[in-house]
């Protein structure tokens, strides 16, 4: 059966190989800090220096990474796929937004970060998005609000993630669901899998070692982003 509607979950595994690092590392901490201390609203408001030097490092960082075969492959399929095709990912950075620009899309396609970009800013008064590509200061004034101050525009530990509405449509309409790089372990994105299952849809992991979720899927593709996705890729575009 050839598969019309598509939803495509991305994490941090498929931005490894382009020298973005990912979280779970052995030592339990995030990036080398305690997840609250610089990924929850309680950090920003205790220490914003911190919180937006951390994010300000990893910003900076994206300008010496690039997209890698694995996101170019899903722009190419994103460029030749004829149903719907949702692409989420819990990736802050840019790389999916940079391959999709030299590959543009099909009319069906949406990228959506639920988790946030690490390129835009957002007001604690307003919650205006606007562009952000440099660093913010500890107390960055806002320009939407004279109260304002702008933070990332990142989804912290206890907020909820974006879009997630028409995340949960997309995967109830959907006949095929990926999942890509991802460890599975932060909810809502780990339960898609469970949602995609119920909609019918057929169900892939690919990552480089199976995760605690295996199970949940009806196909495993085990190796380095780089080598799997495209390939898988070309399979699904040959039928
Ligand atoms: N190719 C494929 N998969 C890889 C590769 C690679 N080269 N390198 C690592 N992986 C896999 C790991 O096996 C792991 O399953 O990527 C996954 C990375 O897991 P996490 O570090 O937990 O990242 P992620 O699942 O994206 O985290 C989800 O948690 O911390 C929050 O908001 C943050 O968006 C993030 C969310």
């Amino acid at each position: 059966m050839r598969h019309r509607n598509l939803v495509i979950l991305t994490g941090a595994g498929i931005s490894a190989e382009s020298g973005v690092p990912t979280f779970r590392a052995d030592d339990g901490l995030w990036l080398g800090h305690r997840i609250e201390d610089v990924a929850t609203p309680g950090a920003f408001a205790r220490d914003p220096s911190l919180v937006q030097d951390f994010y300000n490092r990893r910003r900076r960082q994206l300008a010496e990474v690039r997209p890698n075969a694995a996101h170019h492959a899903l722009a190419d399929l994103a460029a030749r796929w004829e149903g719907d095709f949702l692409l989420v990912t819990q990736n802050v950075d840019d790389l999916h937004d940079r391959a999709h620009a030299l590959t543009p899309p099909a009319p069906g396609f949406e990228l959506i970060h639920m988790h946030g970009e690490l390129l835009k800013a957002h007001c604690t008064r307003t919650g205006r998005v606007c562009d952000w590509p440099d660093d913010l200061e500890p107390q960055q004034p806002s320009p939407h609000h004279p109260l304002g101050l702008l933070r990332p525009h990142i989804v912290w530990f206890g907020e909820m993630p974006f879009m997630l509405e028409r995340i949960d449509a997309a995967i109830a309409a959907c006949d095929l669901f990926i999942s890509i790089g991802t460890s599975g372990a932060v909810y809502p994105a780990a339960g898609f899998v469970q949602q995609a299952r119920f909609a019918g849809a057929r169900t892939v992991e690919i990552n480089l070692e199976p995760t605690p979720g295996s199970r949940l899927f009806d196909q495993g593709v085990y190796g380095p982003a780089t080598q799997m996705v495209p390939a898988f890729v070309n399979n699904l575009l040959a039928g």
